[in-house]
């Protein structure tokens, strides 16, 4: 199946980032946000990231000005129609994404691939509330996306092949490299990284080591472009957090039990980069 067209719902720093790469790469690009102010922060922000593009020489002007072009921001989930494949990439919350699932599958046209860009959510449960579970699957797309070079393609029991297939080609067209998950809790990546960061933040908080050890002990001993403790500002305590008792509600597993210390801090509203303060200051 040709794909011309993508959705994208939410223009937050994952959406932007999708519908970003997609339009760079020649799609048409439609994505939607809940209110014209966070629509136009989206739009603005793809603006700037372009800008640094050309800033930095890697695409021209005109380039910028025909990605841009591509790229058509709303607020009314109707513009999904004639989409070919639509990225959810709202905020985590199983319920909202099942609304949203099934919004779509009454908007959008009966060949049409639904996904979502969940870190840690159940793939089937999204499907299960469409007539097109075949067509369902998880694109776990990485911050920054444009460019972090891993496209997890997430396979429910139900996801056909030929889904899979157009989705991996897709994932490929943007100049990621695909892999594919079964739709099990953290997925292949989350799964692994979680307990790193959960053993960075034990260490931190019962002073085996200083956070800068910690971090540059990765960085400068693994080759690791940032240490667990910058990286988890990075990505947000506050969503470090969901995605632990996400999997933990769903596996049950010890391994994936929060830090007590994440969790006062995100009470507190350390959320990393994004609030100034995490494990380091950011003000
Ligand atoms: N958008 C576009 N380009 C960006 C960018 C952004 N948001 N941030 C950085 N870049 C580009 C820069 O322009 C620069 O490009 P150049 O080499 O061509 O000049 C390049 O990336 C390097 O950026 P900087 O020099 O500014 O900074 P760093 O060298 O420190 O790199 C980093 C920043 C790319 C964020 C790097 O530190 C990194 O790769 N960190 C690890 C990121 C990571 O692990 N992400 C995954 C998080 S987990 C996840 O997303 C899953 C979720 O489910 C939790």
């Amino acid at each position: 199946m040709e794909l011309k067209k993508i959705g994208v719902v939410g223009c937050g720093l994952m959406g932007r980032g999708i519908a970003e790469v997609s339009a760079k790469t020649g799609y048409d690009v439609v994505v939607s946000e809940i209110n014209k102010e966070l629509l136009d922060k989206g739009m603005a922000a793809i603006n700037q990231s372009l800008s640094r593009a050309v800033a930095k020489g890697k695409m021209t002007d005109v380039e910028k000005t025909t990605a841009m072009g591509k790229i058509k921001g709303t607020l009314d989930m109707k513009d999904f129609l004639d989409c070919d494949l639509v990225v959810e990439a709202a905020v985590e919350n199983l319920e909202l994404k099942k609304k949203i699932f099934a919004d779509l599958d009454r908007v959008c046209k009966p060949g049409a691939i639904l996904s979502t860009n969940t870190s840690c959510l159940s793939v089937i449960d999204m499907a299960a509330v469409t007539k097109r579970q075949d067509k369902v699957l998880g694109c776990h797309f990485f911050n920054p996306v444009p460019v972090m070079k891993l496209l997890e393609l997430v396979r429910t029991i139900s996801t056909g092949k030929e889904t899979l297939d157009t989705a991996s080609e897709w994932g490929k067209s943007l100049g990621k490299t695909v892999i594919v998950a079964p739709d099990r809790p953290g997925f292949i990546v989350n799964r692994i990284l979680l307990p790193y960061m959960i053993e960075a933040i034990k260490m931190y908080e019962c002073g085996v080591a200083k956070r800068e050890e910690i971090d540059v002990g990765i960085q400068l001993g693994l080759n690791h472009p940032m240490g667990p403790l910058t990286l988890t500002d990075m990505v947000g305590l506050d969503t470090t957090l969901f995605i632990l008792d996400a999997i933990f509600a769903e596996t049950k597993d010890p391994t994936f039990t929060a830090p007590v210390l994440l969790r006062k801090m995100v009470a507190a509203g350390h959320y990393g980069r994004k609030s100034g303060k995490g494990f380091y200051d950011y003000k």
